[in-house]
């Protein structure tokens, strides 16, 4: 009898403690994130269980803030973008965005396909850069939200009319973002066309794991699981070769400092003012595969990179140049941040010696990249 309001406290006690220390809820919430002419773009977030968040807008599927913990337990923005829809009408160098119709370079803005020339929009000097004037990057995306039990997800649909930017086909396109309770960014990029077609999907985040972008990333050390890489010209387009990265800048190997090579005498740095090539990953493609990690010391903030793609440029912000004032007022100066966009080789369609990226009517485009976070 007694004890009855010992255990009447004891039950008030938990739930009082259960309120104040709740886990973060698994969730996925909307809001407006600004309008265009003829539509309203949202801003979605995505909580997981620890409480790592993303938010990811249907506006080019981009990923604007990406929040992870530190080794401390401190979570803190590491990718690169603005606050506001406006920032990414204005210019931006691709921050966070789902690149398509076909990431990188296309030589001369043309291919051959079944003995028929197809012109592309030249919006890279006389070639063709991450599928033109309005990519993927700039359309807006049909999105719906869900969770399952160890995961928030966000699914985004974009159809693509034949001949946007130039390339042949109707192409069905689905992105699904998905943070899972691993802390882990899964994406799972599915596509089919009407026609046969080209097609390379990636996604351009910049990575800043210290702060998001408010200071340089020489310090990260990269590990890259690649033998060899596609040398290109002074267009930044692949000469064809694949070149051992034994014994040059490019050999990542071993855990190594962005910053140890990047000024290297080396024409292919020069070429690319810094690293911002195509490294031939080793093991099977079609294979979810660790590919890439990232270790940033002072905050111990580990990135590891998995994908089922041949290959992942490798580019580090070399283009930023102080002129983009970025989320909190940090101004993204040359090389504070790097991206890491697996994909096949730039200017395969011109390369039949490249992993073919040639899409079939009938056929289902599948690639999944995995954007894991850790701390050491
Ligand atoms: C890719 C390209 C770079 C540059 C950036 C965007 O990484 O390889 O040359 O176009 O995108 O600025």
């Amino acid at each position: 009898m007694k004890s009855y309001p010992v255990v009447l406290i004891l039950v008030l006690s938990t739930a009082l403690w259960r309120c104040t220390t709740s886990q973060p809820e698994l969730s996925v919430t909307s809001e407006e994130f600004g309008a265009l002419p003829d539509a309203v773009v949202n801003l979605y977030t995505l909580t997981n269980a620890n409480g790592m968040q993303v938010k990811i807008s249907n506006y080019g599927g981009i990923i604007t803030h990406l929040y992870a913990p530190d080794a401390n337990g401190q979570l803190g923005d590491v990718v690169l973008g603005y606050d506001h829809l406006d920032g990414y009408l204005q210019a931006s160098p691709y921050f966070g965005a789902i690149v398509g119709r076909y990431g990188n370079r296309i030589a001369g803005a043309a291919f051959t396909l079944n003995d028929e020339t197809y012109a592309l929009v030249q919006n890279n000097g006389p070639n063709h850069l991450h599928g033109g004037t309005k990519g993927f990057d700039k359309v807006v995306w049909a999105a719906t939200p869900s969770t399952a039990e160890d995961r928030a997800l966000l699914t985004l649909s974009y159809s693509s009319p034949d001949g946007e930017e130039g390339y042949p086909g109707t192409l069905d396109v689905t992105v699904t973002y998905a943070l899972t309770n691993e802390n882990e960014l899964k994406i799972d990029y599915v596509a089919t066309t009407d026609k046969p077609t080209v097609c390379n999907l990636t996604n351009h985040t910049y990575f800043n794991l210290k702060d998001g972008g408010a200071s340089p990333i020489l310090d990260h050390l990269v590990q890259i699981e690649a033998e060899r890489y596609t040398p290109v010209d002074a267009g930044l387009i692949p000469t064809g070769e694949l070149a051992p990265v034994e014994g040059t800048p490019f050999d990542f190997r071993q855990p190594t400092a962005i910053g140890a090579r990047i000024d290297a005498d080396h024409a292919q740095l020069r070429h690319g003012g810094g690293y911002d090539h195509n490294f031939v990953l080793n093991g099977a493609a079609g294979e979810l595969r660790l590919v890439c990690t990232v270790e940033e010391e002072t905050t111990g903030r580990v990135l590891q990179v998995y994908t089922t793609e041949p290959g992942v440029q490798f580019y580090t912000g070399n283009f930023l140049d102080g002129s983009i004032t970025g989320k909190n007022g940090a101004v993204y100066h040359k090389r504070h941040g790097f991206c890491l966009e697996t994909q096949h080789f730039p200017d395969s369609p011109n390369r039949p010696e490249f992993p073919p990226v040639v899409l079939q009517p009938g056929e289902t485009y599948k690639t999944t990249t995995v954007y894991k976070f850790s701390v050491k």
